[in-house]
């Protein structure tokens, strides 16, 4: 028998909702995806401002949680469960979302599955089809990963760049974490000073991508952002810095940087980095299945860097559609149906855990 789950996200600057279809054989199916994004609000202060972001999903969520049951052809009633994101994320943004969802799942006896945002990203990667537009679009989803066969995913967002270690849908380990920003936060600080709009990522990638098609090569490197050692971690500070520093000191002598070689600079630097990275983490773990989710996954040279990862070594390379790449609840719900096959119905005192204190 088919099942229904909703998904509600608000850990950041999105309130969504989604209805994803387990069917009968487990195939995951996305009848609908309402994402609510208030990038506008935010991008005159240059990032996003929590109590602005409070506020905004306080207004949007029961619109955009209507709408998505709407479009599925659903209510309440017909759902199986209702993930909620929990962490980690904004404290004031993720009460919202956590908050309503308890509300809905008790008063409806629908039960509450606590969603760790990081898994959900992950989790977007086993979506196997999009029926949002009517016809069935498959979306050549990975396979569950498994103890003999695990998965390694980057999930890399403005708020997360992590590798992880899959040994079911459930059963993630960290093997390498960034200490500092994360890849979209790094992204979005330079474009902020380089003047773009925020959030930066995407017109970052489109200038590296005008730079680097033209046949230029940048006139300088910059620092990798892997920890150097025995780690997998990375650092996005120092590489952050360096390219603040450049620009100031361009400035000083009254001279602007060219935004194209800087984006293409910082585009190599981190691409190759993670990159190595990920090689070093397959080598570790044997994993012959690489994922990748999270925002800053949009970025075409990462994808493409990834791509040639995966065939240099004979791994299969699994990378959501882009509409799934950013913020949205079809992860959510997706993350949330797994949790319940283990029985992981969240508790009446569940409730939100911001940045840093994440189990994962
Ligand atoms: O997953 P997401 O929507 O929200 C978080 O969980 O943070 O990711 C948003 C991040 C932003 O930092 C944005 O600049 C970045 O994803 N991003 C990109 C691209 N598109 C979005 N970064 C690099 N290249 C892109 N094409
Ligand atoms: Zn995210």
């Amino acid at each position: 028998m088919s099942k229904l789950i909703l998904g509600i996200e608000t850990s950041c600057d999105e309130t969504a909702a989604a209805v994803i279809e387990a069917a009968g054989d487990g195939r995951l199916i996305l009848r609908s995806s309402v994402v609510a994004s208030q990038i506008e609000l935010h991008r005159r202060f240059g990032g996003v401002v929590p109590e602005i972001a409070s506020r905004a999903h306080t207004e949007a969520i029961v619109r955009i949680t209507t709408e998505a049951l709407g479009r599925a052809g659903t209510s309440v009633d017909g759902l199986s469960g209702i993930g909620v994101t929990y962490t980690p994320g904004l404290i004031g943004a993720l009460l919202v979302g956590v908050n309503f969802a308890k509300a809905l799942a008790y008063s409806n006896g629908v039960p509450l599955v606590g969603v760790n945002h990081i898994k959900a990203h992950a989790a977007a990667t086993f979506i196997a089809a999009d029926a949002t537009k009517g016809a069935v679009q498959e979306l050549g989803a990975a396979p569950l990963p498994t103890e003999e066969s695990p998965a390694l995913a980057l999930i890399a967002s403005g708020g997360h760049t992590s590798i992880l270690l899959l040994r079911s849908p459930t059963d993630y380990r960290t093997l390498g974490r960034t200490r500092d920003d994360a890849m979209g936060e790094a992204f979005d600080k330079i474009g902020r000073v380089l003047g773009l709009p925020y959030p930066g990522g995407a017109a970052l990638d489109r200038l590296a991508a005008e730079f680097l098609e033209s046949g230029r090569t940048p006139s300088f490197t910059l620092p990798p952002v892997a920890i150097a050692g025995d780690t997998l971690d990375f650092s996005f500070s120092g590489l952050k810095t360096c390219v603040l520093d450049m620009i100031n000191h361009q400035r000083m002598k009254g001279e602007e940087p060219d935004p194209a070689e800087l984006a293409a600079a910082l585009t190599i630097t981190i691409t190759s980095s993670v990159t190595r990275r990920l090689e070093e983490a397959l080598e570790l773990t044997g994993a012959r299945t690489l994922f990748a989710a999270g925002g800053a996954t949009a970025n075409s040279h990462l994808r493409r860097a990834l791509a040639e990862l995966a065939a240099r070594r004979g791994v299969r390379l699994y990378l959501p559609p882009l509409s799934l790449c950013g913020d949205n609840g079809a992860m959510v719900a997706a993350q949330a149906y797994f949790e319940l096959l283990e029985g992981n119905v969240a508790p009446p005192s569940l409730n939100g855990l911001a940045t840093g204190e994440s189990e994962l």
